[in-house]
């Protein structure tokens, strides 16, 4: 069984997961205006950024089959979460990769189904009680580095299909996308911090430990994946101020793990993993004018 939260911990998260379901019903694909002005130009700035987002999004599938075989017993609040979240992941990747097909690129290739021998390690430990709860603790730092990741992606997106004057994808698309994005990253949060408060001090060494050796950035599970993100780091100009990007993505994480070194700003896995990707696209230079 999972240890269980303190009650107003526990309250504040139902309260939050109700106003969610309430406030954000999934985007209806009919009531999305697709029209974009210069295809051509609006493709070559940010077709690769769709069609990374669009994968992201869309392997939230995955990411429910990787949760039920980590958590075997999950709270109630989480799989109420699960109901909501997952419905309004999945259309902004249906969304998202419908506009790359408007552009004439290629449908999204996403890994709905693989589940890698870490995690199924992972799943067979997580049966062991007080290991599960590790588990559900590693799930949600990634949840919150993942939705904040978003959270400024999204933006960065919106003003930059605004700069180019695509009207209709800014408020129908990206911007509709982004508004549900900061909810996500709340339920994370929340959840980390009542958790964070609940376990031992072996659970926290141990959590401190396996993030430190399996942290990557959002969508980036191999080489490849790495150096697409470098380019839409690149793109949405967060190569030149990486190191704010990290601060802002990790920021909860380090109070929470690494309250103790108080003149660290971000953890070196987090800055390391970002500056890999943008040398990994750099070397690869599909795009090099974006890493000039
Ligand atoms: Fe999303
Ligand atoms: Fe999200």
């Amino acid at each position: 069984m999972s240890r269980a939260y303190a009650p107003s911990a526990e309250l504040r998260l139902i309260e939050h997961v109700a106003k969610l379901a309430d406030e954000h019903p999934p985007i209806r694909f009919d009531s999305v205006d697709f029209t974009v002005r210069n295809p051509r130009e609006f493709d070559t700035r940010f077709g690769h950024v769709l069609d990374y987002m669009a994968r992201v999004e869309l392997e939230v599938d995955r990411n429910i089959l990787e949760l039920t075989t980590m958590l075997p017993d999950p709270p109630e609040v989480d799989q109420q979460f699960y109901a909501v979240w997952q419905p309004q992941e999945i259309q902004h990747g249906l969304i998202l990769d419908r506009l790359q097909v408007e552009l004439g690129r290629e449908s999204v290739d996403a890994d709905l189904d693989s589940i890698g021998l870490k995690l199924k390690i992972l799943g067979a430990l997580a049966h062991i009680g007080p290991f599960q709860d590790v588990c559900r603790m590693l799930y949600y730092l990634t949840g919150m580095a993942t939705e904040r990741s978003a959270v400024l992606a999204y933006n960065l997106l919106h003003r930059g299909t605004l700069e180019m004057g695509e009207r209709a994808i800014a408020d129908s698309v990206i911007g509709r996308i982004k508004r549900q994005e900061p909810g996500h990253f709340v339920f994370y949060q929340l959840s980390a911090r009542a958790l964070w408060a609940e376990l031992a001090a072996w659970q926290r060494w141990m959590v401190r430990f396996m993030r430190k050796a399996s942290f990557a950035p959002v969508g980036a599970n191999n080489p490849q994946q790495k150096a697409d993100f470098g380019d839409v780091m690149a793109t949405l100009g967060i190569a030149g101020e990486l190191d704010d990007f990290a601060v802002q993505v990790a920021r909860v994480e380090k109070e929470l793990l690494w309250e103790r070194d108080r003149g660290l700003k971000v953890p070196v896995y987090v800055s390391r993993a970002f500056h890999e990707a943008v040398e990994l696209a750099r070397d690869r230079a599909h795009v090099p004018h974006l890493h000039r």
